[in-house]
């Protein structure tokens, strides 16, 4: 009878634990980063389908040196930070920028990168500078620093939103907007993939790139830094963005 007991109270623990590991975020050995793979260098899916690029590279660089696995969500950009909050993800790694507004719902790790807003027109657009953006269609991905931007400075109805930025440049090669406000690797990359487009010289505006964490879980910010610091130190980091970003 005591080991029918026994066992059973095992099989309950054992339940348990299953239940708990497939309710998405982390159990405590795996860190879940949520993402949208669809900004590469940063994020994109290769041919066979695994989710690589900068931000994964270092993710998985901060989980082993924090012990654990790491298990990475794709979703929809303007998704990642309620995921955050929600606890459905325990970071977001994304090409995201650190930014005042976003600060009031999250807390950001130390930053590992720089990103620049550049704008992506047709060869023989008439548009040359920032300056020229004004009565003009843009396309951006939504809820992207280029797209909050944007509709501050151009207002909405000059601001279309799209998915990703491979849609957005779908967009602009068959005329539906003017031009692409977007960062600067994601824009080598479009320009690179279709032929007739250029990025402009002009920067429309220069931000740094980090980690998104629940404000609840100061000790995986503090966790993440610290791995994330000692990675910059042994010349990780710059490793990784060298494997992705050759210098022209
Ligand atoms: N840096 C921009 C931002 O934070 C764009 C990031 C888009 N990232 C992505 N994985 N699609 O808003």
């Amino acid at each position: 009878m005591k080991t029918i007991k026994k066992l059973f109270c095992l099989l309950t623990i054992m339940c348990l634990v299953f239940a708990c590991a497939a309710c998405g975020s982390s159990s405590d050995d795996t860190l879940v980063m949520g993402t949208n793979a669809a900004f590469p260098p940063y994020e994109f899916v290769d041919d066979d389908g695994n989710i690589v690029g900068i931000d994964a590279e270092i993710a998985q660089a901060v989980a082993d040196k924090l012990g654990k696995k790491l298990e990475i969500k794709d979703m929809e950009f303007d998704s990642l930070l309620t995921a955050v909050q929600s606890g459905s993800i325990d970071f977001a790694l994304a090409g995201m920028t650190v930014d005042e507004e976003r600060k009031l719902t999250v807390d950001f790790s130390d930053t590992y990168a720089t990103g620049v807003q550049v704008i992506i027109v047709p060869e023989n657009s008439a548009i040359a500078t920032v300056d020229d953006l004004t009565g003009k269609k843009i396309g951006v991905q939504a809820g992207t620093t280029g797209d909050i931007y944007c509709t501050d400075d151009y207002g909405q109805d000059m601001v279309k939103q799209f998915n990703n930025g491979a849609l957005a440049v779908a967009a602009l090669k068959n005329g539906q907007v003017d031009c692409v406000v977007i960062d600067n690797e994601p824009a080598k990359n479009f320009v690179k993939a279709n032929e007739g487009l250029k990025i402009l010289d002009t920067e429309y505006a220069v931000e740094d790139y980090a980690a998104a964490i629940s404000k609840e879980n100061k000790e995986l910010q503090e966790d993440f830094n610290k791995a994330l610091n000692e990675l910059k130190e042994e010349g990780k980091i710059q490793e990784i963005i060298d494997k992705y970003i050759t210098a022209e």
